[in-house]
């Protein structure tokens, strides 16, 4: 696994990715060196008197489809040897968290971004090694879904988020929702802190903790627990310490 992964974006739009690139964690990264990120405009590699980069698609119909040549020529000048493809369109697998980890071990990712009906069949099928969606619906192009890709797979890069362990209790690294968070005030409208994370007892707001992850993913998520299944004591936990439906919380423990 290389240390700096770099990723280089293939868009008709690169300047929807200024913002986004500058600020926050994804910002700080780059400027640490933590993770290298370009962007390409695709028409750039238009060769034809108008850069065209679409065309009307065989066969009819009203819609658009990115021609093969300059997105051909864009990504064969942007990968690198150990480069991996990746076109952004609601066809693709959908992204999750083992998808992340898993390509956060390629050195470099090309990310195409798909416009208009798509790419030609024949850049999908000779230059793209994997096709990612970021869920069951369809946004205008693959720019915002690039941009959650990139956010994800930097997220996982040591040093990037908070201390070397931040990514590691958060939800879907260990396939549950995560635990609820509270800071000061101890109330708020009426509502207390659950007393376990104000006791000093590491192993009991560990336990705690715990308790509260499954208990959410089960009632939010039911599905990941199912493809993730229970130990014994957690089922133990769930099923006969306290009422399932009910979180130490979302009881709200009332002020006297
Ligand atoms: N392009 C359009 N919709 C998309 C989606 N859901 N995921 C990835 N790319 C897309």
């Amino acid at each position: 696994m290389s240390d700096v992964i770099r990723f280089d974006i293939l868009t008709l739009f690169p300047e929807m990715f200024v913002g986004t690139l500058q600020h926050g964690v994804l910002g700080r990264a780059r400027a640490a060196g933590l993770v290298d990120v370009a962007t390409h405009d695709i028409r750039s590699w238009s060769t034809d008197r108008n850069k065209s980069v679409d065309d009307y698609a065989f066969g009819g119909g009203s819609g658009m489809v990115m021609k093969p040549e300059p997105l051909s020529a864009a990504i064969e000048s942007c990968r690198q040897e150990h480069g991996w493809v990746v076109l952004m369109t609601p066809q693709g697998g959908v992204l999750n968290h083992a998808m992340a980890l898993e390509l956060r071990r390629k050195s470099q990712l090309v990310i195409i971004c798909g416009r208009y009906e798509g790419v030609d069949e024949r850049v999908r099928t000779q230059l793209v090694d994997e096709q990612i969606s970021i869920g069951d619906y369809v946004l205008t192009g693959g720019e915002l879904p690039a941009l959650v890709l990139i956010e994800t797979i930097s997220r996982l890069v040591p040093g990037v988020v908070g201390g070397h362990n931040a990514t590691v209790n958060e939800s879907h690294s260990n396939s549950l929702l995560e635990h609820p968070h509270f800071t000061r005030p101890r109330e708020f409208r009426g509502c207390r802190v659950p007393e376990v994370l104000l006791s000093g007892d590491h192993l009991a707001i560990r336990r705690w903790r715990h308790l509260e992850s499954l208990r959410r993913t089960l009632l939010a998520r039911p599905d990941l627990l199912k493809r993730r299944g229970l130990e014994s004591v957690e089922s133990e936990w769930l099923w006969n310490e306290e009422p399932v439906a009910m979180s130490t919380f979302d009881g709200c423990q009332p002020s006297v």
